[in-house]
């Protein structure tokens, strides 16, 4: 037995409207940034059209911390809120599901969640507006949080995490910044291409897989350059939204394996932390799922079979790196970031072993051991093509 779930989407310009159907008390939560950029403001207006009472709780970070879930449920138990809205990238929307569930779940460790958890619905709503295009948290049930002292991070799915409601609107996302475009893309094209080869993909996760990497392709690119290209930035936030639920129903693989491992130690944006894996890791997977790589091969307009298709859906994903602006591996990003390499190796242990506990690694097809965990993150860094 599997389920697929997902929220009611509103979708389309203007989709910020639904909140003015709202009643009732709502806690906002969100990031600080978002308040005085004036992007919460565009929800408030409509909440005061309502006559919702609201709360801000805006105290997010990125990376949040379970410490950072608990005291937005401290604020929740104060407001006692009928509505819980999520404002943000994948960070607020995260934190906005873990106080929702732990709100109507005081009982519960956050930090123990999994699928069996018996978790109660006692009829809080949880609205999810995402203002980037990227994690797709709007539409899964997962929740990523770090847990501060083991500097790694935690995922957590139930199906009682997923949202109610996912308002997907490109109003949202247009002034986002073009690097953050980038980045958070890129996260979402990670989301799409792993779960379409997870051992948990099924019938109702491949279409929204393919269809997501098609979006992500051909509007990626335009959605990076200009941001007032309303076409392409409508699309590429649907594609990410898309993405998210396939990921619920389906998992991340193995970009995010690595993804996770590098974010949680240098604080990099995630995005470019899993995208920049994935030429490396669609290489090395291949070999497990030969298959569905060349049947996503074929939805790209690849016309090749076996090893063929594999090697130019990854130098497909190489050429949108460069085309968008994306470094192609881990050293270039560190460059960006003045990381000194010399940290990369340092570390290379603890990725190897924060890689090895990361949930994602669970739901591979096979997984690599230690020693092609290390060398694909060498492999990565250097910018070496994958021969292993
Ligand atoms: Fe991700």
């Amino acid at each position: 037995m599997w389920w697929f779930s997902s929220p009611k989407i509103v979708f389309g310009s203007d989709s910020l409207e639904f909140l003015e159907s709202l009643k009732g008390r709502a806690l906002i939560v969100t990031d600080e940034n978002l308040v005085k950029a004036g992007v919460v403001e565009r929800v408030l207006e409509r909440l005061r059209t309502a006559e919702v009472e609201y709360e801000i709780y805006d105290r997010v970070e990125p990376d949040p911390s379970f410490e950072i879930v608990m005291e937005g449920v401290s604020v929740a138990k104060s407001f006692k809120p009928d509505i819980i809205i999520g404002v943000g990238g994948g960070s607020s929307l995260d934190t906005a599901k873990g106080i929702r569930a732990i709100y109507e779940n005081p009982d519960v460790d956050p930090e123990e969640i999994s699928p069996w958890t018996e978790l109660e619905e006692k009829g809080t709503k949880l609205i999810l507006i995402p203002t980037a295009s990227g994690s797709g948290s709007e539409g899964s049930n997962a929740i990523v949080l770090t847990k501060k002292e083991e500097n790694r991070k935690i995922a957590s799915i139930h199906p009682y995490i997923m949202a109610d409601y996912a308002i997907v609107d490109p109003e949202m996302v247009k002034d986002l910044p073009l690097r953050v475009a980038v980045f958070t893309g890129l996260d979402a094209l990670s989301h799409a291409m792993d779960a379409f080869v997870s051992s948990w993909k099924n019938d109702f996760t491949d279409g929204l897989c393919i269809q997501a990497c098609k979006l992500l392709f051909r509007y990626l690119p335009r959605a990076c350059k200009d941001r007032s290209d309303l076409e392409a930035v409508e699309k590429v936030h649907n594609a990410s939204t898309i993405a998210g639920i396939a990921i619920g129903s389906s998992q991340a693989g193995l970009s995010h394996t690595l993804g996770h491992s590098l974010g949680s130690i240098f604080h990099i944006p995630h995005g470019f932390a899993c995208g920049i894996a994935l030429p490396y890791t669609t290489k090395f997977y291949s070999k497990f799922v030969l298959e569905q790589y060349e049947e996503l091969a074929y939805h790209l307009g690849i016309n090749e079979k076996g090893e063929k298709a594999v090697d130019e859906l990854v130098a497909k994903v190489k050429n949108l790196l460069v085309e968008i602006g994306s470094p192609t591996n881990y050293r270039d990003l560190f460059k960006e970031l003045g990381i000194p390499e010399s940290e990369f190796y340092d570390k290379l242990d603890n990725l190897v072993e924060n890689a090895s506990y990361d949930n994602t690694i669970l739901t591979l097809v096979e997984a690599p051991n230690d020693e092609e965990v290390r060398k694909l993150f060498t492999y990565a860094f250097e910018g070496k093509d994958v021969d292993f």
